[in-house]
């Protein structure tokens, strides 16, 4: 009889990728993929505690599934991710969901096939979390799911210690994969037919710091250089790290797309400062000015961060400032949300939420109008797109451009996994109306 597995996923892309590598093991335990939860006989849940909205939501859908649990006694739940590898969560999480099975964290995940079998053959839950040793798991053979799409981590952890943010305590010291692995995994999805590479990290810029390995724009060379018609991407870049040779590896490679995630945070140097990101605003222009200096038409998208502790409305003047100055073509932005453990979480002086929220209202509404207009740019121009999928809801197909405007069209023929033209009839917010070309 065939067994399903079901997972839930939580946070960043980083974190929809370990989910594949999850699947991955799962698969290799002869599960198979299913879309109803409750076909299941093993949910996994792949946590993210970056946001506390995050955190809620899992420990919610943990909540719900007591009574799928009673109805099912074979049913095995797994917890895992960023929630359970901070200090005192898994215990935590067991006491008050005493029906889930296994708890693992980010550093274990290389061992989650052992946990199953070892759940598989006792009535105890399997507990295991495990510190950061340093170490990297290489060899675990990702399940794909986002053909024509793939994701390819570059480093692990992080070591910048933002004073928001819950990363480094989860996710350990930075650490850099080997780059022949790397390269070896690239060629092995542009031979398997994927368009498109995103490389991952907290931070790529610092790819291969404290090895003797190559740098990152070595690296960003190396992996265009491989034969082949696909598209190179890469998150996140710290400003600080981001320097002249990535701005030329982009210039001189048409494989690496012209569009930079370069998170600001904040445009006010009192908050950047507290926030421990080691520049100020004229350091981040800076970057951005080199970048268009050799990549004049790159796009720009970020992480901004309203209501950090002691952000005054001249402080937040300042990043809608910034915003208005940089001219992103779309931007992430969050309400400060305090976790505990970091050090901003002591501040004193923490912003009431409705302040927050009025804020991030106003800031939301630039950002929006910005994309809007570089939308509606776009009308009547042929761009080229690669065709990433379809959406059930539109009935149309859709992909992204070079630059990673989302765009729509009808088409009776399936073009996933294709590059092709489309002429741009309509702009929508973050989106465009495009029709085929044919050629
Ligand atoms: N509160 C709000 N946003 C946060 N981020 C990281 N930590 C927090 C926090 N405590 C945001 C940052 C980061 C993005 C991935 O998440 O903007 O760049
Ligand atoms: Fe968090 Fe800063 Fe590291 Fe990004 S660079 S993961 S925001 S500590």
């Amino acid at each position: 009889m065939v067994k399903y597995f079901y997972i839930l996923t939580y946070g960043c892309q980083m974190n929809v990728h370990e989910s594949e590598k999850i699947a991955g093991i799962l698969k290799d335990l002869n599960y198979e993929p299913c879309n109803v939860i409750e076909e299941a006989d093993i949910i996994v849940f792949n946590t993210c505690c970056i946001r506390e909205n995050a955190e809620n939501h899992a420990y919610g859908n943990i909540g719900m599934l007591k009574k799928l649990k009673a109805g099912k006694r074979s049913l095995i739940i797994a917890v895992g991710g960023c929630l359970t590898q901070q200090m005192g969560k898994a215990s935590g999480l067991h006491k008050k969901f005493p029906y889930v099975d296994i708890v693992f964290g980010t550093h274990n995940l290389g061992k989650l096939k052992d946990y199953i079998i070892k759940k598989r053959a006792q009535k105890k839950a399997v507990i295991e979390i495990e510190e950061d040793n340093g170490e990297i798991c290489e060899g675990l053979e990702p399940y794909r799911t986002s053909y024509p799409n793939a994701w390819l981590n570059i480093t692990y952890g992080c070591n910048n210690f933002c004073s928001y943010c819950i990363v480094p305590y989860v996710r350990g010291r930075e650490r850099s994969r080997r780059s022949k692995d790397i390269i070896k995994e690239a060629e092995n999805l542009v031979a398997l037919g994927y368009k498109e590479i995103t490389l991952l990290g907290q931070n790529v810029n610092s790819y291969g710091n404290g090895t003797d390995d190559i740098s990152f724009p070595e690296l960003l060379r190396r992996i265009a250089n491989i034969d082949g018609k696909f598209r190179l991407r890469f998150m996140t870049s710290h400003p600080k790290d981001f320097s002249v040779e990535i701005a030329k590896a982009i210039a001189d490679n048409t494989k690496i797309c012209k569009s930079v995630h370069l998170p600001v945070q904040s445009g006010s140097n009192v908050v950047l400062k507290a926030m421990n990101r080691k520049y100020t605003v004229e350091d981040y222009l800076e970057k951005v000015k080199i970048l268009k200096q050799y990549v004049p038409d790159c796009s720009l998208t970020t992480d901004i961060i309203v209501g950090f502790p002691g952000e005054t409305e001249e402080d937040f003047l300042q990043t809608c400032e910034l915003v208005k100055n940089v001219g992103y073509s779309s931007a992430f932005t969050f309400v400060y949300s305090k976790r505990e453990g970091t050090v901003a979480a002591k501040m004193k002086n923490q912003i009431p939420a409705e302040v927050s929220k009025n804020r991030i209202m106003r800031l939301i509404e630039i950002v929006n109008s910005q994309t809007r207009e570089q939308s509606a740019a776009y009308v009547g121009k042929v761009i080229e797109i690669l065709c990433e999928g379809y959406d059930d809801k539109k009935q149309m197909y859709l992909g992204r451009d070079g630059y990673g405007r989302m765009a729509y069209f009808a088409s009776d023929v399936s073009h996933i996994g294709e590059f092709l033209n489309v002429k741009v009839e309509g702009a929508n917010g973050i989106s465009l109306a495009c029709k085929k070309v044919e050629i």
